[in-house]
């Protein structure tokens, strides 16, 4: 896509330097997301299926933020519009909010094969974690990598981001399950996020992944040491913007689960937790931390349902696990969105259940076998997402004032997002005004 040019696919790997303002026109639909009352709480109900569509749209950009968003006609009449460095011809795309990727576990170094192989020959999750595979499986690669090396999977998992459209990850530790390895996996992130040109990550800790085998006969002093040593750690370091708690049968019960969050909010970290993903888990005890996301809820209850749709907790979803590990049932996003709880999706990120940086692939899933709307899936992808994250004032929609982020999809119609599948139809991502892959960086 050359300047004045259409955006293709096919210009994918020019290299072009940023520009400070650009002007997107004529796109055949623009997705604002915008609220027409001006809410900038998270949508749900009815809400999820409206995108705010402009078509023949425009979207002026300089210094990283959006200027002006509206049909071409007006923004073409703007002062700034008409001294433009750079017009991008979208006529024959779908212009949206990039991505927000808003759980993942990109901090590892291998792909579990041989977990994927038993799987394929029968074993469930549970049976293969219980064999020595599973989570810590992935522990010894983190604890013996370099920072170097972690940090170099990382930029090369976010680039795949970039390219596929996505503009803000969340990114967990959880492989390493020593402070020391923990805090590394941390600053990992942080290194990586700083070589990733104009995207934004949000870190969190999961120290509370799973039990390492050295602390098998003691799970209560694993917990802690989570609790004393790794969130007092990542906090003083501000290496950390939430905390994590995978509570499930195998993992952590809901009651370490309640001192681990309870630790985190005293230090003045936001909580999410993994719930529901394997076996029930009630949720009400952990609703007094106030979490950002609740995640999986493969097996939430009816009663919780309700809970959640009284409150402030997105739910995210992660249909792409459920793909991977080949499961028949997939999260009730139906009876959640009719429920009016507020939903987002991810990708979760992991060599375990979720090999794949594909946002696009998880709108697909969502709606072959969640049964969204294709609207529904691209608002819990961007806006629901970003909401999850907690900075909805500043991205997640097109609208004057906001960042920068935003993905061009090869595409006339929205619900070609979530049609095609196994192919890669982002042909261009502005990341806080940074265009990709203007600033290509290798992993
Ligand atoms: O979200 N459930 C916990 N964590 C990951 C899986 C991690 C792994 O198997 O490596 C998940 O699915
Ligand atoms: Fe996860």
């Amino acid at each position: 896509m050359d300047t004045q040019g259409k955006a293709s696919p096919a210009s994918r790997n020019m290299f072009r330097s940023a520009s400070p303002t650009t002007l997107l026109v004529h796109a055949a639909q623009l997705l604002t997301l915008r609220d027409a009352s001006g809410d900038v709480g998270f949508r749900h109900g009815p809400q999820m299926g409206e995108l705010g569509i402009i078509e023949d749209g425009a979207v002026l950009i300089a210094d990283g933020k959006i200027i002006a968003v509206g049909p071409t006609d007006d923004i073409a009449k703007h002062q700034q519009a008409r001294k433009a460095e750079e017009e991008i011809d979208c006529s024959h795309n779908v212009v949206l909010p990039g991505f927000v990727d808003s759980h993942t576990h990109p901090v590892f170094t291998t792909p579990r094969l041989v977990d994927f192989e038993k799987r394929i020959a029968g074993a469930s999750y549970e049976e293969i974690a219980a064999a020595g595979g599973g989570i810590l499986a992935s522990l010894r690669g983190v604890r013996e990598s370099s920072s170097q090396t972690l940090v170099s999977h990382i930029v090369g998992a976010l680039s795949e981001m970039a390219e596929l459209g996505t503009t803000t990850v969340e990114a967990k530790s959880g492989y390493g399950l020593s402070c020391e390895a923990e805090m590394k996996s941390l600053e990992a992130i942080k290194q990586a996020s700083q070589q990733w040109p104009g995207g934004t990550v949000v870190p969190t800790l999961l120290g509370a992944h799973v039990v390492p085998s050295e602390y098998h006969d003691n799970p209560e002093e694993y917990v802690c040491i989570v609790c004393q040593e790794m969130i007092p750690a990542a906090a003083k370091h501000r290496l950390a913007e939430f905390v994590d708690v995978f509570c499930e049968r195998g993992a952590f019960t809901l009651e370490q689960s309640q001192r681990i969050l309870r630790a985190a909010v005293d230090h003045g970290l936001g909580v999410r937790a993994h719930v529901c993903q394997l076996t029930p888990t009630q949720l009400a005890p952990l609703m007094e931390f106030h979490p950002a996301s609740l995640d999986h809820m493969d097996f939430v209850s009816d009663e919780d349902i309700g809970i959640l749709a009284k409150s402030e907790v997105i739910a995210t979803l992660l249909p792409a696990a459920n793909y991977f590990l080949g499961l028949q049932s997939f999260p009730p996003a139906r009876k959640l969105i009719d429920s009016g709880v507020a939903v987002a999706i991810a990708t979760d990120y992991n060599p375990g259940t979720a090999p794949t940086p594909s946002m696009p692939f998880v709108l697909s899933v969502a709606c072959t076998h969640m049964k969204m709307s294709p609207a529904e899936a691209i608002t819990a992808a961007t806006y629901n997402g970003v909401c999850a994250l907690g900075f909805q004032r500043r991205k997640g929609s097109l609208e004057a004032g906001k960042d920068a982020d935003i993905a061009i999809f090869d595409a006339e119609d929205y619900r070609e997002l979530a049609y095609w599948f196994g192919v890669n139809r982002c042909c261009e991502t502005f990341l806080n005004g940074t265009r990709w892959p203007a600033c290509r960086v290798t992993g």
